[in-house]
């Protein structure tokens, strides 16, 4: 299993197809030294292979990130990033020791990287350069969507041409029904109600409150907090956690199915199977 981490809700962008504010509802906030520690602690005598730095919201703004990551050893370390870090910042991640980071992006010009996510084109352009210099392992995630379907080989081959080694591709949701603008993310049909994230993920909020997973964007579906139990409490309730819920009955996310499948409904969104890299 892996731990998805969110070391705050706090944003610095405005993308369009991201709901992020509606988890202001549990507070904006960013995860302490105190809350960091507890959850190593309590993770330390499990087998949690890597770390993902996400959540909802932009983790680079907690300034205890570098330290966070250099106390993570032996895993599979992840941060993602809007990429308006900056070189300085990207650099001392990799003195942190952090293994891979994933730049979000969803343009091929400083006019679209503005409209669709109101980020600093040249602010990402120098982070992504710093990050392939510092022989960090460097990936770009793509969410497709109605403002960047129509231009995805673009979008590919510009994140390439700056030196980027992976491009992920993740289709639009609705993070279990919470966005619903159809003018820029359309539903898609939910195929099954299995759910991988279940199996594989375990979502930790900035304050340490375990959920469901990173789309239960209000905190409606908490387990309890880090600081109140241990981690053999959270898998005991985690292993008999079904999709029978709201969110889940109206998740049309890509993880929660097989990877087959995955692959096909990435490529019937216009991915070429060409650049498909998730395994
Ligand atoms: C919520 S962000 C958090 C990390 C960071 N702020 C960033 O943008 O990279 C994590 C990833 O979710 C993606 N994302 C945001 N809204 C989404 C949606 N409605 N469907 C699928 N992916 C989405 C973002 O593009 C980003 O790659
Ligand atoms: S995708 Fe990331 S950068 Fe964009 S608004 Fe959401 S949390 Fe912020
Ligand atoms: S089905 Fe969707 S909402 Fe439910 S746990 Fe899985 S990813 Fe989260």
């Amino acid at each position: 299993m892996n731990i998805e981490l969110e070391v705050t809700n706090a944003c610095n962008a405005k993308c369009l197809f991201c709901p992020h504010d509606l988890s202001a509802k549990r507070g904006v906030g960013f995860m302490t030294e105190e809350t960091f520690t507890r959850l190593i602690n309590i993770t330390n005598p499990f087998d949690f292979q890597k770390f993902y730095f996400t959540g909802m919201g932009e983790p680079s703004l907690n300034e205890l990130l570098p330290d966070f990551i250099s106390k993570i050893n032996g895993k599979h370390t992840v941060v993602t990033t809007n990429g308006t870090l900056g070189g300085d910042k990207v650099r001392l991640l990799k003195e942190a020791g952090l293994t891979e980071i994933f730049f979000s992006i969803n343009y091929t010009d400083a006019h679209q990287s503005r409209e669709i996510m109101g980020v600093d084109f040249e602010r990402v352009k120098e982070s992504i350069s710093a990050s392939i210099s510092a022989g960090l392992r460097t990936s770009a995630l793509v969410t497709i969507s109605k403002l960047t379907r129509p231009q995805l080989r673009e979008i590919y081959e510009w994140a390439r041409n700056q030196g980027i080694e992976n491009v992920y591709f993740c289709v639009g949701h609705s993070r279990g029904g919470h966005f619903q603008n159809e003018s820029i993310i359309e539903a898609h049909p939910v195929i099954s109600q299995t759910c991988a994230v279940i199996q594989w993920n375990l979502f930790v909020t900035w304050n340490g409150d375990i959920l469901l997973c990173s789309s239960d964007l209000r905190g409606e579906y908490s387990y309890g907090n880090i600081m109140d139990n241990d981690m053999q409490y959270f898998l005991k309730l985690r292993s008999s956690q079904g999709t029978d819920n709201d969110l889940c009955r109206k998740c049309d996310c890509m993880f929660r199915y097989d990877s087959l499948t995955i692959k096909q409904i990435l490529i019937s969104n216009g991915v070429d199977a060409s650049w498909l890299s998730w395994p």
